[in-house]
């Protein structure tokens, strides 16, 4: 078995939105993500997956709960050693634009993140590595002293990428990375995201809000809804028995490439009978309790496959 790089342990993340009101954004979540794995985090708009990450990094600090980083708790990391830290844990955002300095040429955007950690020595050895990591992801070297606005949407997030890897990380968190791009570039950059992590042992956590997105990336995904992990499985295992009624819901969003069947399918509202598909999860063991999230726990149903259920 390989041993866990990142686990995570009741984390939650609580935003005071005024007038004595808390958001809680994330919401007491744990899991794990073994050395070389791919954790696929998804859920609609809204249900805290960006703040789940930028969480588990520190860019936004806990309201509760740890994360550890190779059996070491960040949660609790001087700014020093945090900054060390985050060189092993990088992010690529969704908009691969709008995380771009307009202003800065590619060089400069990805020299910068060597500068912060101090990692090229001489302008040469920045240049060249600037130019090795371009070429990692794909990019022409010779394209290193252009700006942002003369790539395209996809070459912009390989930039991203080449960003994200200039300091060696070992876990990169990868929110939305393909969701702004046209549906024929997606494949390309969820393959190199792929290939780059055979090559240099990547750890990933997948955010996307739909799950054919992560299906062929995710070793395994978790559900998030309202701040919670719902369900959380080994891919195949998801797709083929999907327990809780939002994952169904996920899935029934999923368009099928064949007109006909698409229109005739059946979607399945999460108001429908949110206790049905839990409780006979439970072989009719159950207590027979209303299931509400507040009152629910994760609760392991096979080997590997958790499911939120009403609290015993
Ligand atoms: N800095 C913040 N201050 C206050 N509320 C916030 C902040 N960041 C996020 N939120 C709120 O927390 C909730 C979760 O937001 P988050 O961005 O994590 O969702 P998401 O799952 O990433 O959505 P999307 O798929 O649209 O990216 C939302 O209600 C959002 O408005
Ligand atoms: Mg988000």
């Amino acid at each position: 078995m390989k041993k866990n790089l990142i686990e995570v342990e009741g984390l939650k993340k609580y935003f005071d939105v005024g007038n004595g009101n808390v958001l809680k954004a994330v919401n007491d979540i744990s899991f794990s993500i073994a050395e070389g794995e791919t954790l696929g985090l998804v859920g609609e708009s809204g249900c805290g997956k960006s703040t789940a990450g930028r969480t588990i990094l520190r860019l936004y600090e806990p309201t509760a709960g740890s994360v550890k980083f190779n059996g070491v708790d960040i949660s609790k990391l001087p700014p020093k050693q945090m900054k060390a830290m985050r060189r092993d844990m990088q992010m690529i955002f969704q908009d691969p634009y709008a995380s771009l300095n307009p202003r800065f040429t590619v060089t400069d955007i990805i020299g910068e993140a060597l500068d912060i950690h101090k990692m090229a020595g001489s302008r040469t050895e920045r240049k060249r590595r600037v130019e090795e990591l371009l070429d990692m992801v794909g990019l022409n070297p010779d394209h290193a002293t252009r700006y942002p606005h003369e790539f395209s949407g996809g070459q912009r997030q390989r930039i991203g990428i080449a960003r994200a890897l200039a300091v060696n990380p070992k876990f990169i968190i990868c929110d939305e990375p393909i969701s702004a791009l046209d549906v024929s570039i997606q494949a390309q950059v969820v393959n190199l995201l792929k290939d780059l992590q055979d090559r240099l042992g990547l750890t990933y956590l997948f955010i996307a809000h739909d799950l054919s997105m992560v299906k062929h990336i995710s070793d395994r995904v978790a559900v998030m809804y309202l701040g919670r992990i719902v369900e959380l499985a080994e891919s195949e295992e998801l797709y083929a028995n999907p327990m809780h009624p939002y994952t169904k819901t996920l899935l029934s969003a999923i368009p099928i490439p064949d007109p006909e069947i698409e229109a005739n399918k059946k979607r399945i509202l999460l108001e429908d009978d949110a206790n049905g598909p839990i409780q006979s999860a439970k072989d009719g063991a159950s207590s027979g309790g209303a299931y509400n999230l507040e009152n629910s726990e994760l609760v392991e149903v096979s080997k590997g496959h958790w499911v939120s259920m009403p609290k015993k």
